[in-house]
């Protein structure tokens, strides 16, 4: 067995490599990953100051559709912007009457003046602020809204803690619990300041097989990159820990949905 004790740690893959890798896995991205929980649409209709009924909303990085979908049950006028071709196909069998344009954050395929709401549901981060927030402010008529929105995990529980050290081990990085916990995302979702961002952090949880739990963490972009025996060897160990925890094979993923929100001028 290829053990984490026995071996080099993996090295974490450049973020441009990791920014495209999920097209290769949509399926199982679709398949595992969390989606959000209704107090977050809740919240991000209080924090922009409107109704999701019937806004002209962009949900750029929009992927497989996970957040697409929910913005679209609520009544918005969905367009979707996602780079990747493979999320781009999961997005259309999965959500054929919303709108799907390809591109990106840092240039977006979308008119000025179009968007009452532009959205990223863990998709901000592959952007260039530099860029992608002049083209939100472009895009944004007066009085809209940009929001982000991440689900981190809640390493204030132990199990998740203690597992976010085996993987922060596996990448070599040695991240302390306290600043994991701590993250904010504010001063990095607009480093020049022009964007004046509300918070608030949702708590919620969702029960799931653990071979679910283990595909969701294996579609992460520093996993779709990892070499397959390497990755393999840690999900078999993950396997074993985590049964430890969960005797009966069902996991309680327990996650933060930090959003953040400004309203433009
Ligand atoms: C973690 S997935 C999030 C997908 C979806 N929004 C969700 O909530 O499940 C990140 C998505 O961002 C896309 N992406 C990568 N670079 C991007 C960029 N520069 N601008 C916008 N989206 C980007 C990826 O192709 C991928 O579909």
């Amino acid at each position: 067995m290829v053990g984490m004790t026995t071996r080099e740690a993996a090295q974490l893959p450049p973020a441009s490599a990791r920014a495209h890798s999920f097209n290769a896995a949509a399926a199982q991205y679709a398949a595992n990953r969390p989606s959000y929980p209704p107090a977050l649409l809740d919240a991000l209709e209080e924090l922009s100051g409107r109704p999701l009924a019937g806004a002209r909303a962009v949900d750029v990085g929009a992927g497989t559709g996970i957040a697409s979908r929910l913005l679209h049950e609520r009544g918005a006028r969905v367009l979707a912007v996602e780079p990747g071709a493979g999320m781009a196909a999961e997005f259309r069998r999965a959500l054929p009457d919303v709108p799907l344009v390809r591109g990106d954050g840092n240039a977006l395929p979308v008119a000025d003046a179009h968007a009452d709401l532009i959205t990223y549901a863990q998709a901000w981060h592959w952007t260039d602020p530099a860029r992608s927030v002049p083209e939100a402010l472009r895009v944004l008529r007066p009085g809209g809204a940009l929001a982000l929105w991440w689900n981190v995990d809640a390493v204030d529980v132990d199990w998740i803690s203690e597992a976010a050290d085996r993987a922060g081990r596996f990448f070599g990085l040695a991240i302390p619990a306290e600043k994991r916990k701590a993250a904010d995302r504010t001063e990095l979702a607009d480093p020049s300041g022009r964007l004046a961002f509300e918070r608030r952090v949702v708590r919620w949880s969702r029960r799931v097989p653990l071979d679910v739990h283990l595909a969701n963490i294996a579609s992460h972009s520093a996993f779709l990159l990892t070499p397959q025996d390497d990755r393999t060897a840690f999900m078999a160990e993950e396997r074993a820990h985590l049964l430890k925890v969960f005797p009966d094979g069902v996991v309680e993923e327990t996650y933060d949905v930090q959003l953040l929100v400004a309203v433009t001028p």
